[in-house]
């Protein structure tokens, strides 16, 4: 009781001072904004809900997916020319949660849908051994082909290795014994032949997108393993429409480079970065609108400001924003609160394991702590806050900084000069302040 009365007298000091500033809001993004909107806040999380449109951390439904035209075009390019018999492999690559495995689910579905293939998006996150990758690509392509109705002709492709598991064998998977899945290692260039003779007349070809490939990039043995598939097909068959893509971490191409050095000549190498500005409104327009809710443009502008281009950060604020919505509009308030709730939830995830939780000095602590405190900015200065560290602080400082770039938390800050720094995002400065003071936004899903 006595906590919301201080709380209280707090808001209406914070107007105070805005009305006697002679302006009705206080500055967006401020600190002081800021603490004004997680005061007001402290009621309308109770909302009810059908489904939030977002998905953050999977990858988006085909209907939501924005940008990345570029890219797009291109591939299907390649898509298209496997049809007249030739083989192509292009590396997709990206930082984590840019929008690798989104790019690929949307390429696969164009490619089904337009071009009349039969496209698997394999999931290979954590597979270290060649056997298990062919066994779940064959266990896709096994799945994906049981619906159609031509499947009873190729059915004796996948041999006696076929499994019915679930509840009345709703579903199929391809469990050959271990010596047999070397066999289709080493024999894969026929394997994938056989089932294209298979499928003749039927489908146009195969679209297969590896995804997440980082477990085997750092083995050689799968750099020397796919040079060899893509030796066989060039010099034995003459037609072979298939379409492979892999997708990994920029340093996992530069792995399988350094394994196998011609690999990279055949490879095309398409690069994904960060979204534009207007395709992160785009998005975040048609989600909302999806949803039935409007979002006035103040709400926006501060939505894709803190998004800062990146995919993964406009579905954590889409979604903390929609879930604090109480009446089918998003106000700047409603906007803010959830960039707060948004910064809470990706720093949880983010920085509690690599940075709060893993770091033991006492010092970097302390620093985190004064780096907090204060206006929150995405950007500064070292001396600026070397000013305001102690003597046995200052004397680490310099390695503080280098761990929190090693570590993916801050980067040199080029343009500006020499000494200049900012976090990698907007959202990163948001939850290092709330830890400093202490906040904690108050955001419950329905
Ligand atoms: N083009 C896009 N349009 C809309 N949302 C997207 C787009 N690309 C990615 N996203 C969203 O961004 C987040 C990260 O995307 P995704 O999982 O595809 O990235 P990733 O690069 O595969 O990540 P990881 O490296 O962790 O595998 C997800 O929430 C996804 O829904
Ligand atoms: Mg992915």
């Amino acid at each position: 009781m006595q906590r919301s009365i201080a709380g209280g007298l707090f808001v209406a000091l914070l107007f105070l001072v805005a009305a006697w500033l002679g302006c009705s809001k206080v500055y967006i993004g401020s600190r002081e904004r800021f603490i004004y909107v997680l005061h007001l806040s402290s009621e309308h999380y109770m909302n009810i809900k059908e489904n939030s449109p977002f998905t953050p951390g999977s990858p988006v439904p085909v209907e939501l997916f924005v940008g990345r035209s570029k890219q797009i075009k291109e591939i299907l390019r390649y898509v298209e020319q496997t049809k007249y018999g030739k083989q192509e492999n292009v590396f997709l690559s990206g930082e984590r949660g840019i929008g690798k495995s989104s790019l690929e689910t949307f390429l696969c579905h164009m490619a089904v849908t337009k071009m009349d293939v039969i496209g698997i998006h394999v999931f290979l996150g954590g597979v270290s051994s060649l056997e298990e990758a062919v066994r779940r690509i064959l266990d896709q392509l096994l799945k994906e082909t049981r619906g159609q109705e031509w499947f009873e002709d190729i059915k004796q492709f996948f041999g006696k290795y076929i499994r019915e598991v679930g509840l009345f064998g709703v579903s199929v998977s391809f469990v050959p014994p271990e010596q047999d899945l070397r066999e289709l290692v080493r024999s894969f260039s026929e394997v994938l032949d056989n089932l294209l003779q298979k499928i003749d007349g039927k489908k146009a070809g195969l679209f297969i997108a590896l995804d997440d490939i980082n477990g085997l990039a750092d083995k050689e043995e799968f750099a020397n393993w796919y040079k060899s598939f893509v030796d066989e097909v060039a010099t034995h068959y003459e037609n072979f429409p298939v379409f492979i893509m892999l997708t990994g971490l920029p340093e996992k191409r530069d792995a399988l480079a350094t394994h196998q050095p011609s690999l990279m000549r055949i490879f095309r190498v398409t690069e994904i970065e960060k979204l534009s500005d207007e395709e992160i409104e785009d998005f975040l327009s048609a989600a909302f609108e999806k949803a039935n809710i409007k979002v006035e443009p103040d709400a926006m502008d501060l939505m894709v400001t803190y998004s800062s281009g990146l995919p993964i950060l406009m579905h954590e604020i889409g979604d903390a924003t929609f879930w604090v919505d109480d009446d089918g509009v998003i106000d700047e308030d409603d906007a803010i609160t959830g960039v707060l709730a948004a910064a809470e939830e990706v720093g949880k995830k983010y920085l509690d394991p690599k940075v709060y939780r893993a770091i033991r000095s006492k010092n970097y602590r302390s620093i985190l702590k004064k780096l907090g405190e204060g206006e929150i900015s995405r950007e500064f200065i070292k001396k600026d806050v070397e000013a305001r560290l102690n003597e046995s602080e200052k004397k680490v400082f310099h390695n503080f900084l280098r761990r929190m770039k090693d570590l993916g938390v801050i980067e040199s800050d080029l343009e500006r000069g020499k000494g200049a720094y900012r976090f990698v995002n907007e959202i990163y400065p948001i939850y290092i302040w709330m830890k400093s003071e202490g906040l904690k936004p108050r955001r419950k899903k329905a």
